[in-house]
């Protein structure tokens, strides 16, 4: 099975797990939750360098506070409770998004652990909070732009390499393969920029019911795709070679 160095997933269908079973809404979003857990211990245990996952758009600002604050709250649980095995797993947390929206409390666990976390060299786990592309891709347009009308830049200098070091995901590989479960197929203003080349598997799976045998399951779908860059299957097969010498 082929691991992508960095995996990227839109975690979908808390709700409807929750609606189906008359249960309200939060319990979906519960065990939710223990998917994460899984899931993030599958991906370190099978070697992916990066997992980065959709944990609160900038849009779900709009749903009810109840449920709003229901997620910040799961959300500092786990931080809490996961810390351990981030220390024994060399775990590195990153956090992209305006985190500045999020309330106090639940910033500080955040802070505090990607603070914490700073020095681990194992897998990389970004959750995207308040997170929203065209917002992350205005924010790094603002940052340059500011920084040309101090005249320290020159608009001639913005690269691609340069734009993507401003943005929130600065310094990580661009995802190889993107899921997400619940059998919509949007992308939902997810790291616009970053995944022109990923692979993308959709699933009807919802995410509460996802575990390790499914993501196996998109890991193998994903073995097989054949990712040519824009180049022939000629060119890829010859890089591929030199790769190997
Ligand atoms: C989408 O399901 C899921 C979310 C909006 C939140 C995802 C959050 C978690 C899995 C829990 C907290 C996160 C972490 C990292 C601990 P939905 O509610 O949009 O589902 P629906 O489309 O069926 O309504």
């Amino acid at each position: 099975m082929h691991i992508p160095r960095h995996l990227a997933v839109i975690m979908d269908g808390n709700g409807r797990w929750a609606e189906t079973r008359c249960l309200p809404r939060i319990a979906g979003h519960r065990q939710g939750v223990r998917t994460v857990r899984e899931i993030v211990q599958e991906c370190q245990r099978l070697g992916v360098d990066y997992l980065t996952l959709y944990a609160f758009s900038s849009e779900n600002w709009g749903r009810p506070d109840d449920e709003v604050s229901a997620l910040m709250e799961l959300l500092s649980i786990y931080l809490r409770e996961q810390f351990d095995l981030m220390l024994e797993k060399r775990i590195r947390l990153r956090v992209i998004g305006e985190i500045e929206r999020l309330p106090l409390p639940v910033r500080r666990v955040l802070e505090e652990t990607v603070a914490k976390t700073d020095d681990h060299d194992g897998m990389v786990l970004t959750l995207a909070l308040s997170y929203g592309a065209r917002n992350e891709i205005l924010r790094a347009s603002r940052r340059l732009a500011a920084r040309v009308a101090a005249g320290e830049l020159s608009p001639d200098a913005i690269d691609e390499e340069l734009f993507a070091d401003s943005l929130d995901t600065n310094g990580m590989p661009d995802p190889d393969l993107l899921i997400r479960t619940s059998g919509e197929m949007r992308i939902s203003n997810f790291l616009l920029w970053q995944i022109a080349y990923a692979e993308m598997v959709f699933t009807p799976v919802l995410w509460p019911d996802f575990g390790v045998e499914e993501l196996h399951w998109a890991l193998t779908e994903f073995t097989r795709r054949e990712r040519r860059f824009g180049l022939t299957r000629d060119q890829v097969d010859r890089r591929s070679g030199e790769k190997g010498h």
